[in-house]
């Protein structure tokens, strides 16, 4: 029979690496309660016009890269390509502005789905951890969200990070700003490549983010959104400034920063690393002060950021930082005889009953095939019940460390291994 690949774009996540995705995890749970944003948990599923609306219908996101399903007669649906949208929609539906404390500050943790071409750090399934506040208005939020994201990365040892930030001004900002870039860019229509050829018409900021030299080049020297922000936009985007000044983080201004997703306005931001291959931003966020709006809420003000575990392990892999993460087992128990089996399976659950990890030998194999097997496990010590042993109530406790050994009675064990664990 042929075998059955796994899809491309998607990962297996196998023991051995599965560790340093916990430790993340830790570090993120950690972060969140430092700085106070609580776990909020949505379906990977959503209606499809929760996206159409949220991230907007000439996006690449929606127009491209959807994973959507007709749904037996009922409303199509399709597996999320990102989280913001499917928090904001609980947050009206759960009725979140009612919530006693106010901003509401959320985070979360979990799979995000875009049929993109795969290469590393670009996958067809990969796993978001973002943060919400909605609620406020205030820069200092904007300014905390980015620390976040930053301190974040900082914690797990990333150096040589890059905040970019830009502000893309409010609905009414932008319609003047387009009015001039739709100018610009339709005197170089022809010169530029199809994509944006499209996007002039569709959406002609995004046309300033084109990858493509040739380009950007072109529109080197394009009208800036940030000579078309109102007093108060601009007061915002300075106040943002001066707040990350004050956190002692650093920034670029790029004011060609334009992200992929329809619903920012003012701050937008992302955090990359250079040389870490084809894909370097590691991070990407900003306000979305329509958005609630927009999914049926009241005109409340929003901001986040998320970012990919798989991107911020590529970092740490090309900046060569290993994750401390914990390896090995507490005991290991050999079994010298097939009547001590009985012995021996009661006191592994003694031993995990009490917390500690154990393991026993399911493979029949001689005294020599179990302890090598505690060697691969990293088991730190050993109990052997030889016949002996079994006769005399005892077990023979053995450090893989030092070699030291002695006898213990059996109803003595769980207490004797807990000391000497407890004593590292
Ligand atoms: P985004 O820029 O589309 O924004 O994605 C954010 C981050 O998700 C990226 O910087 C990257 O780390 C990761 N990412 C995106 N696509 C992939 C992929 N195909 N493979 C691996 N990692 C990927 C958002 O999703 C917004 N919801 C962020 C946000 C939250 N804005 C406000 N609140």
């Amino acid at each position: 029979m042929s075998r059955i690949q796994i899809p491309r774009g998607t990962q297996d996540i196998l023991p051995g690496t599965v560790e340093m995705w916990h430790h993340v995890e830790e570090q993120i749970r950690e972060i969140c309660r430092r700085y106070n944003y609580q776990e909020i948990r949505t379906p990977i599923f959503e209606h499809t016009e929760l996206f159409q609306r949220g991230v907007g219908e000439t996006t690449d996101v929606v127009e491209k890269e959807m994973y959507s399903v007709e749904s037996r007669g009922e409303d199509a649906l399709t597996l999320r390509p990102e989280g913001t949208a499917g928090v904001v929609r609980a947050y009206v539906e759960k009725k979140l502005y009612g919530a006693p404390t106010q901003p509401v500050k959320l985070y979360y943790l979990g799979p995000m789905f875009r049929h993109e071409r795969p290469q590393a750090g670009r996958l067809r399934q990969f796993t978001q951890f973002g943060v919400e506040a909605i609620g406020s208005h205030d820069p200092a939020m904007d300014a905390e969200v980015i620390a976040v994201a930053y301190r974040f990365y900082e914690q797990l040892g990333l150096r040589g990070l890059t905040v970019e930030l830009n502000s893309v001004g409010t609905l009414e900002d932008r319609a003047r700003h387009r009015v001039e870039l739709l100018e610009y860019l339709s005197a170089r229509r022809s010169q530029l490549c199809p994509d944006c050829q499209s996007r002039i018409d569709r959406n002609p900021l995004r046309v300033l983010d084109c990858k493509v030299q040739k380009d950007q080049e072109l529109t080197k020297d394009a009208p800036s959104i940030l000579d078309y922000l109102s007093e108060e936009s601009a007061a915002h985007f300075e106040a943002v400034k001066q707040y990350l000044d004050s956190l002692g983080i650093s920034y670029r201004i790029n004011p060609r920063l334009v992200r992929g997703l329809d619903y920012y306005t003012l701050t937008a931001f992302e955090i990359k690393m250079q040389d870490i291959g084809a894909v370097e931003t590691l991070c990407g966020g900003g306000r979305y002060n329509g958005l609630v709006a927009e999914l049926g809420g009241e005109d409340v003000p929003g901001i986040g950021f998320a970012l990919s575990i798989e991107r911020l392990l590529l970092a740490l892999e090309k900046t060569g930082i290993t994750l401390p993460v914990p390896e090995g087992i507490d005991c290991y128990l050999v079994t010298q005889t097939p009547q001590a089996k009985g012995v021996t399976v009661r006191l592994l659950d003694q031993l995990r009953q009490a917390g500690i990890a154990a393991e026993m030998d399911y493979l029949d194999r001689k005294m020599k095939g179990q302890l090598k097997a505690a060697d691969r496990l990293k088991a730190r010590y050993t109990i052997i019940i030889g016949e002996a042993e079994l006769e005399r109530g005892t077990a023979v406790l053995k450090s893989m460390d030092s070699g030291d050994q002695e006898e213990v009675a059996q109803d003595q064990l769980v207490d004797a291994l807990l000391g000497k664990l407890g004593d590292k």
